[in-house]
């Protein structure tokens, strides 16, 4: 039986612990692309070194050349640039979008059967660019980011009312940015929506607030904290599901970045919503129905994603 090949293009924090994750639950061989020399290669062996003790089979090399991710199963995006305290994520896109580009052709050569997850920021706009760049079906083109946000929510929630993180679900919808929609409504403490814990007296509407808040921000508090980058452990784990869900066809339903094509009235766009994953790639989206308040905060976030879509398309006018 053939080996899954996993390619991870950038081999920075999020690509490293990318690399260690695959390698540990054995989802195939791994190959860790860098334009910087030596990285790739100096953390492939160093996992590698590890295998033994660990007592996984999965081969690992590192590379500066596209050639090598050659018939990968998996591709998952992470080159560019990450912000540093004081920026947003939009301060990235000129930047980051350059890299899309090269990134995208290089998949397009020696890839092109590949699921593709992007998580460079800002993301959706660089998951639209991406798919736009490669040529890519657009189910096979994802953008990793609701799975974060709503980890980060059910971690708060479990926190606060004292349970298990497992028994917490939560969708976190809309676009990767401060205006990302986390849903009380399709929230639940074992099934129970986040309302009715407040109706039943495990917490307040003012505390839901306050998490609401801390969740929108999660990425900047660790920005915050790092000083010079950020978040990777999450965002790899994040990842790493909805790789293991397409390669075991597992269809797990998560919110990530998708390909809107009037779904959600949202056209030719990637934004925040729960698909199911399996071996297609994004197979269906679950098109769930928004109070009036949601429909406006969801709305306000796609405006968001547009607004850098735009600036995307001012900066590289053949995506125009
Ligand atoms: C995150 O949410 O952790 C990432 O998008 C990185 C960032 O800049 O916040």
């Amino acid at each position: 039986m053939a080996r899954n090949k996993i390619a991870l293009i950038g081999s920075g924090m999020i690509g490293g612990t990318l690399a260690h994750i695959a390698a540990q639950k054995e989802l195939g061989d791994v190959v860790l692309f860098d334009i910087a020399e030596g990285i790739p290669e100096g953390k492939g062996l160093d996992i590698a070194q590890s295998a033994p003790v660990d007592g996984y089979d999965s081969r690992l090399k590192g590379t500066q050349d596209y050639k090598d991710i050659e018939g990968a199963d998996v591709c998952i995006v992470t080159a560019g640039v990450p912000r540093k305290p004081g920026m947003s994520r939009d301060d990235l896109v000129e930047i980051n979008l350059k890299v899309m580009k090269s990134v995208g052709e290089g998949i397009a050569k020696y890839a092109p059967n590949a699921f593709v997850i992007c998580i460079t920021n800002p993301l959706d706009a660089m998951v639209w660019a991406l798919q736009k760049f490669s040529g890519l079906p657009t189910n096979k083109v994802v953008g990793m980011a609701g799975i974060l946000d709503s980890s980060r929510f059910r971690m708060f929630l479990a926190e606060e009312f004292n349970v298990s993180v497992e028994s917490v679900t939560a969708f976190v919808l809309g676009g990767h940015g401060d205006t990302m929609v986390p849903s009380l409504r399709y929230s639940t403490v074992a099934g129970v929506s986040l309302p009715d814990m407040v109706k039943l007296g495990w917490t307040t509407q003012e505390k839901l607030d306050a998490i609401v808040d801390r969740t929108r921000k999660g990425g900047g508090e660790i920005v915050g904290l790092l000083k010079t980058g950020s978040a990777y452990y999450a965002p790899a784990a994040s990842a790493i599901q909805m790789a293991e869900s397409y390669l075991k066809d597992k269809k797990v339903v998560v919110p990530c970045a998708a390909y809107l094509d009037g779904e959600f009235g949202v056209n030719d766009r990637y934004v925040g919503v729960p698909i199911v994953i399996g071996e297609e790639g994004a197979e269906r989206i679950l098109e769930i129905e928004f109070t009036e308040e949601e429909k406006q905060m969801f709305e306000h976030s796609v405006a968001a994603v547009e607004d850098l879509v735009e600036a995307c398309k001012k900066i590289d006018p053949s995506l125009a």
